[in-house]
């Protein structure tokens, strides 16, 4: 029986497009186990003193299991020494599942002394810790290859399997992986033990990246004879409507004392399961070696993959040795045509202006560490805005959020971390290309961001050792770096397929580089940086607050939207990455303390709406957009003269107070409209239209007191698998039901059921509450709440309270 597992699962998806995934993933052959290991782990945050010899590699000690081995022959360490008794006390361990990331359980600390960048991470400290879990393998897994697939742990994890040194990596944000098969116990051989040393006090960004095993762990169990890890490679060379060529190429290992002829399957089926094509060949396959074997597919009439239409193909790879099937793998993969080049962005023929937001990994109450209903959860909310491409600053992805843009529709600017050609630069950046190149959501490889020596003859050369890796891994896309400076200097730009601008907006700089390289290809990277605080209407040293009506700074970058202007301009610009979808722990901009998180989102960090956010919706989508602000709460302000923004996609806007107009404006496309008026409070109204008529409107109304809370689900049914989440929000409203703009109630939760609460959030950047609590003050009308499923099915009823506010309940179903 495979274990419920609770991870994304792309091949389900096929048959239900709607949803983000299922808890049990199925593969169609028990040959192959890939077991979500993410269950059951002990957490111990701060530093274990281990013995040297113990460190070095020897057995022994906490890094071992510590009860009694029932047939401890393969060795001669005594686990009953007096060593991990000392050692391993269960209390001194936290029960826990992954993902998890222990810095933002923490307080925030203001002192400069914490570490090299407090400001930058959040002002969360990191430090170390240590995870470990006991586990048990049947006698019958005997034979078998065993590995340990880590998504992600930020960072530098050193890995002990019963007392055996298993390896250490560096980087939070490529994976890791460990063969464990001939370390482990099988059967009666005693129970097996992990331990994972997570040395999170060194940093990799200049934002929050959290501390600990965040991404999903895995244990894959395969056959001696198996395909290689990320060993498949799925393409479409030629496509026409009547038919797409896919090519497979596929490495398989035998790891066999003896040659092995195989006999290679690969089946192209359609997101039905109907298979369209099969192709067969053997091949002999030596002692402990590899081949790399060639196959060439057909689909008729194929379906082509768009942000618009993801559709979805798979290989599903056999490999058979004596009409016993061996190992069985499966490939996603989807037929599209991408040509980036000097006249903008080409998506299957046509021009396919990239409307991108960067993003940093966190969210609201639980960091980096995101149950995957997190990450659907944000991307659907950038595809609402019309968004349809995604840019994973600066650093390879947790590799499900990419399953999920294949499926949901987003293109994909998949990035490495550093500029390095060492060793281990080659490493990380080539582990991101083996693993990633089959989603058909990749459309271009990003090689690193404003790295210090662009421009330089070093940083040149370094450049072009990590594009040739990056070409002769993946021949079918274009690479790029995305550049604030150099771009014209040191051979830097000649290296790359696309020079990549971030904030060429600057003096015009990518207009007067088109005129001087005419045949330069161009793509802009990054644009932007607009700072604002959600609600907040006046800035504020002292609380972290910025205007959402002014630019912070006169320099800073355009208002949001405006950022869209040049890319309709110059089309041959293929489109933009606004920084960013959301705001983010650390890089507190532009105040520090108290300030917490970033500013720069057109969502919060709980993705709740900012103004700009519809700027952009008019931007990018056709549906009639009108959007005003500030809101419309003054008291003491009557007679004043105040100025009233607004974001449209309409021709024309009429505003009307208290039902009496005060004028239309003609809408210039891409810039907000700004009235100047005399505050009255009462009802402000902006209708938009277009060709003459009204299409649609929107109301600022001023409020009463606070009377009462509204809990609105997005969901009303949680899968019982421990993982599924529910993302509640949380309004303020008065007794008229309309949320009060200002209100800052205390809300406090109580939950019954099979349910837990994982976090809270209300998008204040410098609130310095706990994430990790059953309260959160609300922040300009609201805040939000994450409640996870449990094993067992039931109801779960969340309940919130706020003195002298009429409380409000929530009722889930967990099945
Ligand atoms: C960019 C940088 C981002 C972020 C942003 C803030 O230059 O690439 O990581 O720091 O500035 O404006």
């Amino acid at each position: 029986m495979m274990k419920k597992i609770c991870v994304f699962s792309a091949f389900i998806l096929l048959s239900l497009p709607d949803m983000y995934g299922q808890s049990v993933m199925r593969t169609n052959s028990s040959k192959r186990i890939r077991e979500n290991f993410d269950m059951d782990w002990q957490f111990h945050k701060g530093d274990i003193a281990i013995k040297k010899n113990v460190k070095a590699g020897a057995q022994g000690g906490i890094t071992d299991i510590n009860v009694k081995v029932i047939a401890a022959t393969d060795t001669i360490i005594n686990y009953m020494d007096a060593d991990s008794y000392k050692i391993f006390r269960a209390a001194d361990w936290t029960q826990l599942n992954l993902p998890h990331d222990w810095a933002v359980e923490g307080a925030f600390v203001h002192d400069n002394s914490m570490g090299n960048q407090p400001a930058v991470s959040g002002y969360l400290p990191t430090g170390i810790g240590f995870y470990r879990k006991e586990f048990e393998i049947p006698e019958a897994d005997k034979g078998k290859k065993i590995s340990i697939e880590f998504d992600g742990i930020f960072r530098n994890s050193t890995v002990w399997v019963n007392g055996h040194l298993m390896g250490n990596h560096l980087s939070g944000y490529t994976p890791s992986n460990y063969d464990l098969t001939d370390v482990l116990r099988y059967g009666n051989e005693g129970k097996n033990v992990i331990l994972v040393k997570v040395d999170a006090s060194e940093y990799e960004g200049w934002w929050y990246e959290g501390a600990g095993i965040y991404r999903h762990a895995w244990l894959i169990k395969t056959n001696r004879l198996h395909v290689n890890r990320f060993g498949t490679f799925v393409t479409t060379p030629q496509i026409s409507a009547a038919e797409a060529a896919v090519s497979i190429s596929t490495v398989i290992k035998n790891e066999n004392r003896e040659t092995k002829t195989i006999t290679l399957i690969s089946k192209i089926i359609d997101n039905n399961g109907a298979v369209l094509d099969t192709k067969t060949i053997s091949d002999p396959i030596p002692a402990y070696g590899q081949v790399e074997i060639a196959q060439k597919g057909l689909i008729r009439n194929p379906l082509l993959w768009s942000p618009e239409t993801p559709n979805l193909y798979k290989v599903l790879t056999e490999v058979v040795e004596n009409n016993i099937v061996a190992d069985t793998y499966e490939t996603t993969f989807g037929v599209r045509t991408i040509e980036v080049n000097k006249n903008g962005v080409f998506l299957n023929g046509k021009p396919y202006p990239v409307k991108g937001t960067c993003n940093h990994q966190d969210f609201a109450g639980i960091g980096v560490a995101l149950p995957d209903k997190i990450n659907w959860y944000k991307l659907k909310l950038l595809k609402e805005v019309g968004s349809n491409a995604y840019r994973c600053s600066h650093h390879p992805p947790t590799p499900e959020l990419l399953d999920m843009c294949d499926s949901i529709g987003l293109l994909v600017l998949d990035e490495n971390r550093f500029l390095s050609a060492s060793e281990e630069g080659i490493k990380d950046l080539t582990t991101m290309l083996y693993r990633d190149r089959n989603h058909p959501s990749i459309f271009m490889w990003n090689m690193e961001n404003e790295e210090w020596i662009q421009g330089t003859v070093t940083g040149a050369r370094i450049l072009e050792t990590m594009v040739a890796n990056t070409h002769k891994i993946d021949p079918t896309r274009k690479v790029t770096a995305a550049m604030n400076h150099g771009r014209n200097d040191g051979g830097y730009s000649d290296v790359l397929d696309v020079v990549g601008y971030n904030y060429g907006d600057k003096q015009l700089a990518y207009v007067k580089d088109k005129e001087k390289y005419p045949e330069r290809v161009m793509f802009c990277t990054e644009s932007t940086s607009f700072i604002s605080t959600r609600g907040e209407y006046a800035n504020d040293w002292g609380k972290a607050y910025v205007s959402s009506m002014d630019k912070w700074a006169p320099d800073w970058g355009p208002f949001p939207g405006e950022d869209w202007a040049d890319i309709v301009k110059y089309p041959y610009l293929g489109g933009t990455f606004v920084w960013t979808g959301f705001d983010y722990r650390g890089e507190p901009t532009p105040y520090q303390w108290p300030g917490v998180t970033s500013q720069f989102g057109f969502m919060d960090i709980c993705g709740f709406p900012k103004d700009g956010y519809y700027a952009y919706k008019a931007a990018w989508t056709n549906t009639p957009v009108v959007h005003i602000f500030p809101h419309w709460n003054w008291p003491g302000k009557e007679g004043d003269s105040v100025q009233v923004h607004c974001y449209t996609n309409c021709e024309e806007i009429e505003l009307l107070l208290n039902g009496k107009s005060i004028g239309k404006q003609k809408a210039v496309p891409y810039k907000k409209l700004i009235w100047q008026l005399i505050y009255k409070p009462g009802k402000l109204e902006a209708r938009g239209y277009m060709k003459g008529k009204p299409v649609t409107n929107d109301i600022v109304e001023t409020t009463a007191a606070p009377a009462q809370i509204n809990l609105k689900s997005d969901t009303y049914k949680l899968k019982a698998d421990g993982c599924d989440v529910a993302v509640i929000k949380v309004a303020i409203k008065d007794e008229k039901g309309r949320v009060v703009p200002v209100a800052d109630n205390l809300v406090k939760f109580s939950i019954e059921g099979p349910g837990t609460i994982i976090g809270t959030g209300n998008g204040n950047p410098a609130s310095h509450e706990p994430d990790k609590a059953s309260q959160r003050k609300s922040f300009n009308g609201y805040c939000l709440v994450l409640v996870q499923s449990e094993k067992e099915a039931g109801e779960i009823k969340l309940k919130a309270f706020s003195e002298g506010l009429k409380q409000a309940q929530v009722i889930i179903k967990s099945e």
